[in-house]
């Protein structure tokens, strides 16, 4: 089994699906330790109460990204971390943090990628018109939201959307997508090679 942090910046649900998915039995990876920037994110309380390990690293008291990464780096190495997933982590991490944890780092993200990067996602699918969107979960490199892709799912998009709506129905699939994702990793169905994500026969 595979010893799994999740990073968060606030409400959790992504986190929470990843938990509630590892505590099944045969799920190949277990959520050891959660990890906030943010000594106020909700999903810390849950995750406390599920009996899971929990840590604040407050970005703020760090003088630069690379000395906040290098005491993540140290937390999640002390703790015999294998695979880290982000779950509405809002730090951009330093390249050396990504190349460091490279083929074992994933990320979700709220729209079918390559489109629609950053912040204000649901906003920019509806400003583009797209008919479908969905979410996608991706190994981590430097570039911001542009690792390999490892699994998507769609959405329809609807007429009377708003970029709240629609958000719900992404994180409605997010929730099912990422454990998804995790377990195809932790059972190496799918692994980080020459900047490509290659998935077993
Ligand atoms: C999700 O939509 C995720 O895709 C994005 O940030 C949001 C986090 O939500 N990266 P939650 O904290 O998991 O509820």
């Amino acid at each position: 089994m595979k010893r799994v942090a999740v990073l968060i910046s606030g409400r959790g649900s992504n986190m929470r699906a990843l938990i509630a998915a590892a505590s099944a039995p045969g799920f190949p990876a277990k959520i050891v330790l959660v990890i906030s920037n943010v000594v106020s994110a909700e999903g810390l309380h849950f995750a406390a109460e599920a009996g899971i390990a929990t840590q604040v690293i407050p970005h703020k008291a760090y003088r630069s990204r690379e000395e906040f990464d290098h005491a993540l780096n140290g937390v999640l190495e002390a703790a015999g971390i294998e695979i880290v997933c982000l779950a509405g982590f809002m730090r951009i991490l330093s390249d050396w943090f990504a190349k460091r944890w490279q083929g074992r780092l994933l990320n979700i993200h709220p729209s079918l990628l390559p489109l629609f990067k950053g912040v204000h996602v649901h906003e920019q699918a509806l400003q583009a018109g797209v008919r479908v969107s969905g979410c996608t979960v991706h190994f981590v490199v430097p570039e911001l939201d542009a690792g390999p892709i490892i699994a998507q799912t769609t959405v329809p998009v609807e007429m009377e959307d708003t970029p709240e709506i629609l958000a719900a129905r992404v994180l409605g699939e997010e929730h099912k997508l990422y454990p998804a994702a995790l377990k195809m990793l932790a059972e190496g169905k799918v692994r980080l090679e020459n900047g490509r994500a290659v998935f077993a026969r």
